[in-house]
């Protein structure tokens, strides 16, 4: 591999290869896709390199079944494991899901001990503690992709209803990955007016339930599967920030030590991501509203967290 950052991206699925092809085409990184069925990331790896001469990047990307190709990675984005249908929540993936996230978090920690884990696989906030454990990483240097999309899909559904560019919109989401997270509208802008000023309460409220099925309206539509177009820009952009130092505040997936009130629990609260990873937990003030909203999503989190038997602390709820 050349001098290029090197980012690995565990999966080659739907997530997985859609984030490496978003990574590639960015043509600043070497991309490493990891598998364990054999030929599927060799061939999807072969076809991204033959896509560069007429998409004009020279990103090297490798596809392999084993984790030699994979040392010394500055990211890894795990994308492995199953994902759902209709009918299934992303709790109902746990058990499978842990084994295949605690397995090759270990060989992801063997062979780049210094990288910046980003976790993709549901359910995502006890995944994301899960491979934290199984890492044995410092806490700025691993973390869960869920927000991002959460308040893309926000932002997508006020811009449709304002018919104004997704480029102004600014939306706020906090906590856990699944039905419980909390959207906050009146940090949720357009060209800096909350949306609180621009749409009638019930259509903000339709909007922020909306944002919480987001996951799965396109399960519904697309029934063998779930996402994974938005779900592979939202890591993308994880990625860009921390390689590139940005520094931009992201909401992401992070342990909490007393933020929020909240300890030993992963949640999503709004970040700064830059070269060190989690650079700092942005906190905010709360309505008691908002704040029992967030103990909730925390409170399932915790649920699956003890599933696996992963509970640091008493959280405090
Ligand atoms: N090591 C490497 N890859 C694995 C392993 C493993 N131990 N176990 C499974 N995989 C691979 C599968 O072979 C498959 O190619 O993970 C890939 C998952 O791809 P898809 O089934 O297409 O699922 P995808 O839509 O990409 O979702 C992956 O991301 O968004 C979440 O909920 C989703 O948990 C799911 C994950």
């Amino acid at each position: 591999m050349g001098a290029r950052k090197k980012v690995t991206v565990i999966g080659a699925g739907n997530v997985g290869a859609t984030t490496a092809q978003r990574l590639a085409e960015r043509d600043f990184y070497d991309v490493v896709m990891v598998d364990i069925i054999e030929g599927l990331p060799q061939g999807k790896a072969l076809d991204l390199r033959e896509s560069g001469p007429v998409e004009g990047y020279d990103s090297l990307v490798i596809g392999t079944n084993s984790y030699e190709e994979t040392a010394n990675s500055d990211v890894v984005v795990i994308t492995s494991g199953i994902a759902r249908k209709p009918g299934m929540s992303r709790d109902d993936l746990i058990n499978t899901n842990a084994g295949i996230v605690r397995q090759v978090t270990e060989s992801v920690a063997k062979y780049s001990p210094n990288c910046i884990i980003i976790v993709v696989s549901n359910p995502l906030d006890a995944m994301t503690q899960l491979a934290w454990k199984a890492s044995g990483f410092p806490k700025n240097r691993v973390m869960g992709m869920a927000g991002v999309l959460d308040s893309a899909r926000f932002k997508h559904f006020i811009a449709e209803a304002l018919d104004v560019s997704v480029e102004d919109v600014n939306a706020f989401v906090l906590g856990g990955h699944g039905d419980t997270m909390v959207p906050l509208p009146r940090y949720s802008t357009v060209a800096g007016i909350p949306i609180t000023e621009l749409l009638p309460e019930e259509k903000v409220k339709a909007i922020c339930e909306r944002t919480a099925n987001g996951g799965a309206e396109v399960v519904a539509l697309l029934k063998t599967g779930s996402a994974y177009y938005a779900p592979a820009s939202s890591a993308a952009a994880m990625v860009d920030s921390i390689l590139l130092d940005k520094k931009r505040i992201m909401p992401t997936a992070t342990l909490l030590e007393g933020e929020y009130g909240i300890s030993g629990l992963f949640v999503g609260v709004p970040c700064k991501l830059g070269i060190n990873g989690i650079e700092q937990i942005i906190e905010i003030t709360l309505t008691a509203e908002e704040d029992a909203a967030l103990k909730k999503s925390a409170a399932a989190v915790n649920e699956l967290v003890e599933v696996i038997r992963l509970k640091v602390t008493d959280i405090g709820l």
